[in-house]
């Protein structure tokens, strides 16, 4: 869309206003080349706001008095994910989850995104104990509250379980009918194995995410940049167990050469406590 067809400028001034406050407000590093992409996102908020300009529009981010803030971020974050995106990991899953025995896991999804990523993980749960009650906790965070409320619902499109195999289907989905035709939902006996919060990673109360044996990082970090990468990185080996594991996105390389990590393969990777490090 050209500038002289939009509904509302958005000047260069402006724009950087909005990359700065999404940066600090959730470490988004947004390009200089995503004005396009910003614009089509807010100006949906500035009409459901009746806001004059982004002027105005800003003003109320800034002043928070009804929540914007959150919307802003919700507007802004990026969602894509899909059920067992890279599935070498869920096969990692299953065996590292036969590696803690009988023992209580705790298991912390830290980008859950709309759900699939959390659900793929207790489906990977329940078919390796075989069991509805596996001695696994999963937490499942992410920064967007919108992308949250649709994880706590279970609802996906059913196109969105088309790859997966009819044995997980038909043990982990629902099928709708009349107003929910074409709509699955995720059998509630799944739903209850993940506890989702809200959770902005760059926040500095980590203390919640103690003790923990498996981190799923995947698919966020790119967002980021450097100094935010590796702080996150020694946030997360500072509440993973000895020996627990961390994955991240295919394209999240920067963990190898992290102090304390050691690769166990294509981006999964396991914490050292310092003894064994040294
Ligand atoms: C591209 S999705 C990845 C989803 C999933 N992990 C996957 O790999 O399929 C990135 C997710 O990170 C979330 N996110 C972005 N910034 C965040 C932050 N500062 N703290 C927590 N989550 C954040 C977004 O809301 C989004 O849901």
């Amino acid at each position: 869309m050209s500038e002289a067809t939009k509904e509302h400028a958005l000047s260069r001034a402006q724009f950087n206003d909005i990359r700065r406050r999404i940066s600090v407000y959730a470490g988004i590093s947004l390009a200089e080349t995503k004005h396009d992409m910003v614009y089509s996102r807010l100006v949906r908020r500035l009409r459901a706001l009746r806001c004059h300009d982004f002027d105005d529009y800003l003003q109320r981010v800034e002043a928070d008095t009804d929540g914007e803030r959150q919307a802003f971020i919700n507007a802004l974050t990026t969602n894509l994910t899909s059920f067992f995106r890279e599935a070498h990991h869920f096969d990692v899953l299953g065996r590292v989850l036969a590696g803690y025995g009988g023992r209580r896991i705790r298991i912390w999804c830290s980008a859950a995104s709309t759900g699939e990523e959390p659900y793929s993980i207790a489906m990977t749960v329940v078919e390796h104990f075989d069991s509805w009650t596996p001695p696994v906790e999963i937490i499942a965070t992410d920064i967007n509250t919108d992308v949250l409320s649709q994880c706590r619902g279970g609802i996906y499109a059913a196109e969105r379980i088309e790859d997966l195999t009819v044995a997980r289907k038909r043990r982990f989905f629902l099928r709708g009918s009349g107003p929910q035709a074409g709509k699955v939902k995720v059998r509630p006996t799944l739903t209850r194995l993940v506890k989702f919060e809200t959770f902005n990673l760059l926040s500095p109360n980590w203390n919640r995410f103690r003790d923990l044996d498996i981190v799923f990082c995947r698919n966020v970090m790119i967002y980021f940049d450097k100094p935010t990468q590796a702080r996150l990185l020694r946030q997360f080996h500072g509440c993973l167990n000895p020996g627990g594991w961390l994955f991240v996105g295919h394209s999240e390389s920067q963990v190898r050469g992290t102090e304390g990590f050691v690769s166990q393969g294509h981006t999964v990777y396991r914490s050292q406590s310092a003894e064994v490090a040294a």
